[in-house]
């Protein structure tokens, strides 16, 4: 297996591996590694049933389920993240981290491309060790007991709405789903400090008004989302990406009107940040 790094700062391919096979422990001892060492691997010319996915996913750990968009009927594992050449919106166009209004968020996300537009579609990640490394230590001392409220208010709002709009779908029965989180969490994996704040989800400091919290909170979004914190990545059809979802954010780029996009994911369990 080659790995080869899609800019100096974040993202790697890892080349001559085929997922729809039963992978032996070292080679996913080396795709976990490479999680670690890039926080988004990418995969090309997969072909993979949706139990191929799921079997994939369950390596890395227990898969959990969204609780907020609907699954597949058949693969309650898999959400489908669908976009149809007549809908105007998508989801995940804004820099998020997946579920940070759960008490546990997901490890991480596998995302596989069934269907891609010839133009566009392309999805952004970015480094949040780089955007805590960054800042001044004046700063990194200002953040260092913050904790920070996440909710789903604003995703879930408007389900119905949202729902006329997108072919990914919001459940409507969802209530508030609220937790509070440090604003730096340490990985438990790698050790590192990462800045975990985003801007659908996160609602404020802890003990503090949302007004009170929004200037610091929108400098964190821009410095962490910085060009040179982060890297694209150019879908094919059969391609993979994988990313840690606890020191990430991603974004996707809703730029390729009248096609068609559609893609399977799966999130893997993760634990309490701390
Ligand atoms: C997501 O935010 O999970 C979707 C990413 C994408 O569609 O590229």
């Amino acid at each position: 297996m080659e790995v080869r790094k899609l800019t100096g700062v974040i993202g790697a391919e890892l080349l001559g591996i085929d997922l729809s096979r039963d992978l032996p422990d070292a080679d996913v001892a080396a795709i976990r590694q490479a999680l670690l060492d890039h926080q988004v691997i990418f995969f090309r010319d997969q072909t993979l049933t949706p139990e191929q996915h799921i079997a994939f996913a369950r390596r890395f750990g227990v898969i959990s389920t969204t609780p907020v968009y609907r699954t597949l009927d058949e693969y309650p594992e898999i959400m489908p993240v669908v976009k149809e050449p007549t809908d105007q919106d998508i989801i995940g166009d804004t820099w998020h981290t997946d579920e940070t209004y759960h008490p546990t968020p997901p490890l991480g996300s596998i995302l596989y491309g069934r269907q891609v537009p010839e133009t566009g579609g392309d999805t952004l990640w970015a480094n949040m060790y780089r955007a805590y490394d960054t800042l001044s230590d004046g700063m990194k001392a200002k953040l260092a007991n913050l904790r920070a409220v996440h909710t789903n208010d604003f995703l879930s709002a408007n389900s119905k709405y949202r729902n006329s709009t997108r072919s990914t779908k919001l459940r409507e029965d969802v209530g508030s789903i609220t937790s509070v989180h440090p604003v730096v969490r340490t990985h438990e994996e790698t050790g590192r400090k990462c800045l975990f704040v985003n801007h659908p989800f996160t609602y404020s400091f802890e003990n503090m008004t949302r007004e009170e919290s929004l200037p610091l909170l929108q400098f964190l979004y821009q410095h962490s989302a910085k060009p040179e914190n982060t890297c694209r990545f150019r879908w094919r059809k059969g391609s993979m990406a994988f990313w840690d979802n606890r020191c990430t954010m991603h974004y996707a780029i809703n730029d390729y009107p009248g096609q068609r996009r559609e893609m399977h994911r799966i999130t893997i369990q993760g634990t309490v940040p701390a």
